[in-house]
Order: structure tokens, then sequence, then C-alpha cells
């Protein structure tokens, strides 16, 4: 059978690539992610699709998009996204008009658990929960081998659970989200505030930035806590602390067997992993008493995504 084309859209990058009925990558392509402009989102993205199109020789078995923010996949149209320029949008049909291709459209972590529980950690369970950590935290559910997508297509949205009601604003409007306090955004945050709290463990960041924290990226945070820095470190445990406790409640509702991680940030080994498991351990309901789900980092990585809105848009059109 032809590839299915697969696409990702995200906060700084829109991925996309050929992805064949196994679920593996023949060919990518990559753009950054226009900040400023709908418009720009849009003839990028299209300009993404014809490319892999023609890339596949004219003949592909259904084209997927995944998309940060909320959308109604049946409908085609995206109602918000807390972390891109796009609200309120047609974005079939604005894809159609400017391709001819009819598109399948998915929120991004939904994909991503659906491209898990196809071909990645997920194989062999039949519920289970993606967490997707970047720049915002995403949610995918499956239950009964089904993904959950809810009324409006909003399922899922676990990265604006309301952790306090008092904390900082989040993109999507409320104080105080889960994603406030676990996302690559919030390691970003944190890396300030220990800049700015003076602490000695703060000097690796406090040299990496070279003066500006503002400047400081999760890639930088990354990168000194690999390399062993005790504030780095100390940070993606805070996160992971935090990310574990909020997964420990999804779990109240959702109850998977495997939970898993994936998104950039997850790709950082033990350094988030270890202390979301201990969080989450430390609070999950009946803790002792019942089975615990075990927490996996997304066999697919980065590419859960592009691979599950690629594997939606075949099984859509079989
Ligand atoms: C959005 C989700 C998205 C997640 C990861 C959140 O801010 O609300 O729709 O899945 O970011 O991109
Ligand atoms: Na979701
Ligand atoms: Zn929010």
């Amino acid at each position: 059978p032809a590839p299915a084309v697969g696409i990702d859209i995200g906060g700084t990058k829109i991925a996309g690539a050929l992805v064949d009925s196994m679920g593996r990558i023949t060919h990518r392509e990559q753009l950054p992610t226009p900040g400023e402009e709908t418009v720009d989102v849009l003839d990028t993205t299209a300009q993404m699709v014809t490319t892999l199109v023609a890339a596949a020789g004219g003949d592909v078995s259904g084209i997927g998009m995944a998309c940060a923010g909320m959308v109604d996949g049946r409908a085609g149209r995206l109602w918000f996204s807390p972390n891109l320029p796009l609200r309120d949008l047609d974005v079939a049909a604005e894809i159609r008009q400017r391709t001819g291709h009819d598109v399948v459209l998915e929120n991004d972590a939904n994909a991503a658990a659906w491209g898990e529980y196809r071909f990645g950690a997920g194989i062999d369970c039949n519920d289970m929960l993606l967490a997707t950590v970047g720049t915002g935290i995403g949610g995918g559910c499956i239950i009964d081998d089904r993904l959950l997508r809810g009324a409006f297509g909003i399922g899922g949205e676990i990265g604006h659970i309301t952790i306090d009601p008092n904390g900082p604003r989040c993109g999507c409007g409320n104080d105080g989200c889960l994603e406030v306090y676990a996302s690559g955004t919030a390691l970003e945050r944190y890396a300030r505030e220990l800049i700015a709290s003076g602490e000695a463990k703060g000097a690796g960041l406090r040299h990496r930035c070279g003066g500006t924290p503002e400047a400081l990226t999760g890639q930088d945070v990354t990168e000194l806590a690999r390399a062993g820095d005790e504030g780095a470190v100390a940070l993606f445990a805070q996160l992971g602390a935090r990310l574990g406790e909020g997964l420990a409640s999804v779990c109240a509702v959702v109850d998977p067997a495997v939970v898993v991680i994936g998104g950039g940030v997850a790709d950082t080994g033990a350094l988030l992993i270890g202390p979301t498991t201990e969080a989450f351990a430390a609070h999950l309901i009946g803790r002792g008493h019942r089975p615990s789900p075990t927490i996996v980092v997304a066999a697919l990585g980065n590419d859960a995504g592009l691979v599950g809105a690629a594997a939606l848009a075949r099984e859509s059109t079989a």
C-alpha cells in the first residue's frame, strides 16, 4: 500500500513524514512554525502537504495532521490552541483549499497516543495514557482500545487541569494549570527562579545564561542537566514531581495499564522519568493495594504524533 502522510504542527516546528502501514517513517521534512500569523501557519502546513505528496509520487493513503490545541477531528475544526496563534479555524477546509487534498485532523497528543498504541509502547495494552511534555503538556487516552475524543474533541486535555487556582497564568487563560508546573515552559521558569534566588546550586545556570536569565531555554537546562549540573538536575526533579502528581490524579479517571511519556522534554532518560515515577507512586490512589500502571518513555519518541496522525488518516480512509 502507498505511504500515508503524517504532519505534526507544534509550537516550534512543523514536522512531516511519509509513514508506511507498519508505522515506519520512510521520508521526512521539517519547517519552523511561523510564530505570528494564522495564515502563515496554514500556508506552511499546506506547503508541507504538497511537498510530502510529491515525495510519495502523488500516491498516498491518507493525510493526517496532528495539531497542538483543542480540535474536533470529526469536523476538521480547531477551536483554540493555547500556545499557537490558532483560533476558530476550519483547518481541513483551509488545507483543502490550498492543496486540493482532504486531511484528517487530530489533537497532537491524541495522535501521539494512537501512534504509541498501534506501533510503540502501548502495543500490547487496551488502556493507555500518554502525556507529552514540551512547550505545553498534552494528553491522549486510549480506553478499551479506543481513542477518547469526547463530544467536542477536547477529551484528554490533561495539561489544563487546575493544580492551583492562584497559580501563574496559563496560555489557555486559566491560572495554575498542570501545564504551568510541568511543561518545558515551566522548566524555563523554574530555571529563572533558581537564578534569581541566588542559591549556590544555580551557579551553573547563571553562568550558562551569561547574565540574561530571560534568554535561557529548555535546551540549555537540558544540556546542563545531562552534564550533571546540580541545579539543572534539581529543576528536572521539581518538574517530575509535579508531573508525577498530576498523572496520578489523571489515573484516577482513566485507569490505564501503561502511562507513556513523550514530547521533547521526555527525551532526557532518567532525568525526568525518575522523579516522575517516584511522585506518581507516592500519589496513586489505592497504592499498595492495587496493580500500578507502568510508566515508560514513548517508544516512537518525538515521532509518535506524526506516526499516529498518518495511521489515523490511513485507518479513516480504509
Ligand atoms: C494544548 C494541547 C496540546 C498540548 C501539547 C496544550 O497546551 O492544550 O492541545 O496537546 O499543549 O502540544
Ligand atoms: Na489530547
Ligand atoms: Zn491551561
